[in-house]
């Protein structure tokens, strides 16, 4: 089955254009948006997060705003040395860039099994409108990940170890984003929003054709928060005030971003902003998303609008929900630049 090859495969094959189910609706082309590419999403330095109450607080007001008002900043001094950035960037060019009949063995289309999983494309099987210039391979990473030897040998050793440092940043992160709401530094993670780790490696080839294609079309995280590695090419852009503004490649830095069920559980507070990657003459670019995505718990698990956080004059916008529902409507919607968090308003 050459969709196995995946869009490396056909840039491989030395196709010229573009094969039409890539193509963005023509409607979609037309309505595009502005871009902005001088205006930068928040870069914030957590080298002092540890240092004394004064300096962590100074730290948790810029996460408050960028949680507000952007929903994505870029963190340097995050604590993950640059030699475990470098390896699992790396490590995920080197499975892509795998012998085909290597990945083969890891293609599959059942993303609920945890294990390490290769594909291109699950758009595919969606109602998106159309299909992205992108390979892509995916792990559950915590709290069950596949034994060792089932990871394959090209990224086992970079994605265990950076599993590890992410898991702790993760931590940070959720200690920041708790007192920016004002709360005790344990209360998103006592909600278990760290508890599950879901590793999505990309690959985005060249496209000979890229201003009819995306590398991923317009959507938002069905995460509580993503922590997003990208390399030195650049692409990924975000909807910021009806505009699409670039998120510059920092060496070093990481791209944090709130997910649907932050702005869930917050009500609004804090923003799960829309972003997208087009596709590019330039290429490949290799990308890591760690989603903190909690599909480990039951799934009865309900979550809605924090009480701490509604009141008679700020009412709940949301339903409650369980991340199983939330999820399965996602999936079933596709990539197709709505909200799934409007549906359950
Ligand atoms: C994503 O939004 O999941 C990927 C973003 C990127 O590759 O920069
Ligand atoms: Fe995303």
């Amino acid at each position: 089955d050459e969709t196995q090859e995946g869009v490396k495969g056909l840039v491989d094959a030395k196709i010229t254009e573009v094969p039409r189910i890539f193509h963005v609706p023509k409607d979609t082309l037309i309505n595009e948006k502005p871009s902005v590419s001088d205006l930068g999403i928040p870069i914030i330095d957590f080298a002092s997060v540890h240092v004394d109450t004064a300096s962590r607080e100074t730290v948790v007001e810029k996460v408050k705003h960028a949680a507000k008002k952007w929903g994505f900043f870029q963190v340097i001094n995050h604590g993950i040395p640059l030699n475990v950035l470098k390896e699992i960037e790396d490590g995920v060019r080197r499975f892509h860039e795998e012998d085909p009949e290597v990945k083969k063995r890891y293609f599959s289309r059942d993303f609920s099994a945890n294990k390490f999983v290769y594909n291109s494309n699950f758009d595919l099987y969606s109602a998106s409108p159309s299909v992205n210039w992108r390979d892509a391979f995916s792990c559950y990473m915590a709290p069950d990940p596949p034994p060792p030897e089932d990871l394959p040998v090209a990224c086992r050793d970079a994605m265990i170890e950076y599993t590890k440092h992410v898991m702790s940043l993760g931590d940070l992160l959720f200690e920041l984003l708790s007192e920016a709401l004002g709360l005790k530094s344990e209360t998103l993670k006592n909600m278990d929003c760290l508890k599950s780790l879901l590793m999505i490696c990309n690959y985005y080839p060249p496209s000979p054709q890229p201003d009819l294609t995306m590398g991923i079309s317009q959507h938002s995280d069905n995460s509580f928060l993503t922590i997003l590695l990208q390399d030195n090419i650049g692409g990924l852009q975000i909807l910021h005030q009806d505009s699409w503004v670039d998120v510059s490649p920092i060496p070093g830095a990481l791209v944090i971003n709130m997910g649907d069920f932050l702005q869930l559980i917050t009500n609004d507070k804090f923003v799960s902003a829309n972003h997208r990657v087009p596709a590019n003459r330039e290429g490949p670019r290799v990308s890591i998303a760690s989603f903190f995505s909690s599909s480990a718990l039951p799934n009865a698990t309900v979550y809605g609008p924090m009480k701490e956080l509604v009141s008679e004059e700020n009412p709940p916008k949301y339903r409650d929900i369980t991340i199983k529902e939330y999820t399965e409507g996602y999936f079933v919607k596709g990539l197709d630049g709505t909200s799934h968090l409007s549906n359950i308003r």
